[in-house]
């Protein structure tokens, strides 16, 4: 059995491995076909290592993976009952320079991005050096509009080397990011870039995606009139066209030309912030995740590595939006710490057909694929043809990720796009995480990856099933609430403003552990898989939302007293909302208020968050408590009406047939999908 090639730095770390104790078997002995744990190099003894011991697994890792400035003292000091959570203290270093420097003193024209435009066929390469000195002018152009370390800059662009450079040029000044997904609203941005108090906001005059033009500069001009930190909004140019300009508005390019390109790197603490990204929770205003440097980067980069079985000279494709956990681990800095060739897709999956991903791989060359189900579901509608069309033998590692991925898509995607001969790796983790937590690699090559199943712990990563009592459950062929026991790298540190948020909201649930808000099977063989969230998240095109986010964006409806929101199976976008209201009297222009209901929605949040079904009740299920039972709305839904469960609570249980009746009839108007 060959040893895992982790580089240079970690097979001198090998040799250091010991035989797994005792407890660790207790996690992982039921592994299948597992190679003899003492194997030097072995997935389970690396795993073993890792878990045992990480200070000795990870403390080596990070001083050969990474550049400092100043060595850290302590690998890690981590406490989760009071959501403590530190590595590598007492570390210095620039994740700019890691990214890019590095890379430029060994080989300066090697490719660091290449932007596939959302116009097919027109991408364009972009070497490191050329990065780096569009970073160092752009840091610059940030410090002498009055950044500093430590400040808040709002990203809100599309897909594009500018909007890396933007990411980059915050690190290496120590300003703290937070990237907007360009599909939120004006009210979603503002609300973000308040709760940062951001100096400044990038964008870009117009986006462009999918043939279609997307007015960004417009949207943050609707968003900062409510944003009172904001002293500057630069905006760059994706598009030819002229878009108004305020007082405050400071044309980019323009302004990075007069820039020196070079710019010292700030020398950050480990445990300072590199970034904020906002994600949705079961309740309240989306939370700002706060991730680090040192323990973020590593643990996005050695993921990377291992898990996409990434070398040298590849060409790694991952599609996402920069403006997701996804783009930020494995568009930018994962793969750019790598000194990889990363690609930056701008474009939809189906732009100008259903064609465009592998006619892309085919053009590119492209090495990993990684993507989300939704758009797998899509494109297997549109035929094989589409696929078989285009010669994608570069293709090694396809890679899957953001939600349950279905059997028929997995198949499809290791048959036809994979050929049957691509490692297919189902990956699971969250904003939260930072990093890939369970995937079925890195393990020993030609290691069994069963459908749908994202199997394996990462190193470091011990996973913990839950029982509804808080009990830990042991062996296999077992469901419950997916926990993880023991701290790595590459976690979140808090929420941002409100650390006692993060530990109610992460490790309160059951104290001792991180609860994921996720549940998961564990096989007999001892891998995972993961069975959807198990609080009020839903997912719905991979994108996360809480549905009390949508109920508060429908609230204002002078209309509306009350709402009740659910995620209800959908063929393609996986989950999708499903809306109960009640309106105020018997008003007879109920669909008047629906489409009201439906612009809010947008307004208030994004266009996917639009729920797909909106259905006027006379009442909503309520506890004698006056608590609204989504479960029973869920049953109704899923057509799950035989075993509606305990409905003993219910403060009158006619509304269940009320709810019923309007269901069925609703159903008998809804348009065929
Ligand atoms: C939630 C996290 C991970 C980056 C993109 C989404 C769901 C994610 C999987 C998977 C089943 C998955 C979970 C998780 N999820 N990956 N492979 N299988 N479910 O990040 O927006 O923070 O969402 O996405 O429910 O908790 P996110």
């Amino acid at each position: 059995m060959a040893a895992l090639s982790l580089g240079r730095g970690v097979s001198r770390l090998l040799g250091c491995l010991h035989r797994a104790s005792a407890p660790w078997r207790a996690v992982s002995g039921r592994i299948r076909g597992a190679p003899d744990a003492a194997q030097p190099g072995s997935y389970l003894a690396l795993s073993a290592q890792a878990a045992r011991e990480p200070a000795a697994f990870w403390g080596p890792l990070a001083r050969e993976t990474l550049v400092w400035d100043t060595p850290y003292h302590t690998v890690w000091d981590c406490d989760f009952s009071s959501g403590k959570i530190g590595w590598f203290l007492g570390g210095q270093l620039n994740v700019s320079v890691n990214c890019l420097d590095q890379h430029v003193q060994k080989s300066p024209e090697s490719v660091a991005l290449i932007w596939e435009r959302d116009e097919p066929g027109t991408e364009v390469r972009i070497t490191y050096r050329e990065l780096l000195e569009t970073t160092c002018r752009l840091a610059n152009t940030l410090k002498k509009h009055g950044v500093r370390r430590g400040d808040r800059v709002a990203l809100y662009m599309s897909v594009s080397p500018l909007a890396v450079a933007a990411m980059l040029a915050c690190a290496r000044i120590g300003a703290v990011h937070t990237v907007v997904f360009a599909g939120f609203s004006a009210e979603s941005l503002a609300g973000r870039i308040n709760d940062a108090k951001c100096k400044v906001v990038i964008t870009f005059n117009q986006g462009l995606r999918g043939g279609r033009v997307v007015e960004l500069k417009k949207i943050v001009d609707e968003a900062v009139k409510h944003c009172p930190s904001v002293q500057h909004v630069l905006v760059a140019h994706r598009t030819e066209n002229k878009v108004p300009m305020g007082d405050r508005d400071i044309p980019l390019e323009q302004e990075m030309a007069k820039e020196d390109p070079e710019c010292t790197p700030e020398s950050m603490g480990s445990e300072d912030t590199l970034f904020l990204l906002y994600t949705s929770g079961s309740t309240g205003m989306p939370k700002g995740l706060v991730h680090t440097q040192a323990g973020y980067l590593l643990y996005a980069a050695l993921t990377h590595k291992l898990v996409f079985d990434y070398r040298p000279g590849d060409v790694f494709s991952c599609v996402a939006d920069i403006g997701w956990i996804t783009g930020h681990s494995y568009v930018v800095y994962g793969p750019l710490c790598n000194g990889a060739t990363s690609i930056l897709f701008e474009s939809t999956p189906v732009y100008p057909n259903a064609g465009r991903y592998w006619e892309m791989v085919q053009r590119l060359k492209i090495n990993q694929f990684y993507g989300a189900p939704t758009a797998v579901r899509l494109l297997l509608k549109y035929g094989d043809a589409w696929v078989k069309k285009y010669d994608r033998s570069s293709l090694r590692t396809l890679g899957s990720v953001g939600e349950p991925i279905n059997q028929e898509a997995w198949e499809w995607l290791h048959k036809v796009v994979g050929d049957s001969r691509c490692t297919l790796v189902d990956t699971w983790w969250q904003t939260e995480t930072g990093g890939i937590c369970i995937a079925p690699r890195p393990s020993e090559e030609g290691a069994e990856i069963l459908p749908g199943m994202a199997m394996r712990p990462f190193f470091g990563i011990i996973p913990i099933l839950m029982d509804e009592k808080g009990n830990v459950m042991e062996g296999g062929d077992v469901s419950g609430s997916l926990c993880i026991s023991q701290a790595w790298p590459g976690m979140a540190r808090t929420i941002y403003g409100d650390h006692q948020r993060f530990v109610d909201a992460y490790f309160k649930a059951y104290p001792g552990y991180y609860f994921t808000g996720d549940g998961a099977y564990r096989t007999r063989e001892g891998y995972y898989q993961i069975t959807g969230r198990m609080d009020d998240v839903i997912n719905i095109s991979g994108h996360r939302l809480g549905t009390a986010e949508i109920e508060d964006a429908m609230a204002n409806h002078p209309a509306v007293p009350e709402t009740a929101v659910i995620g209800y199976p959908h063929d393609i976008k996986g989950e999708a909302a499903f809306a109960f209201i009640v309106l105020k009297d018997d008003r007879d222009d109920a669909e008047k208020v629906v489409e009201e209901l439906r612009a809010a929605v947008a307004a208030k949040i994004a266009k996917y968050a639009v729920p797909d079904q909106i259905l006027v009740v006379k009442r909503l299920p309520k506890t004698r408590s006056g608590k609204v039972m989504r479960r029973l709305l869920r049953k109704i839904v899923t057509g799950q009406t035989r075993d509606l469960g305990d409905t003993t609570t219910l403060e009158d249980p006619g509304v269940i047939t009320e709810i019923l009746t309007a269901y069925q009839k609703h159903g008998a108007r809804r348009p065929a999908k």
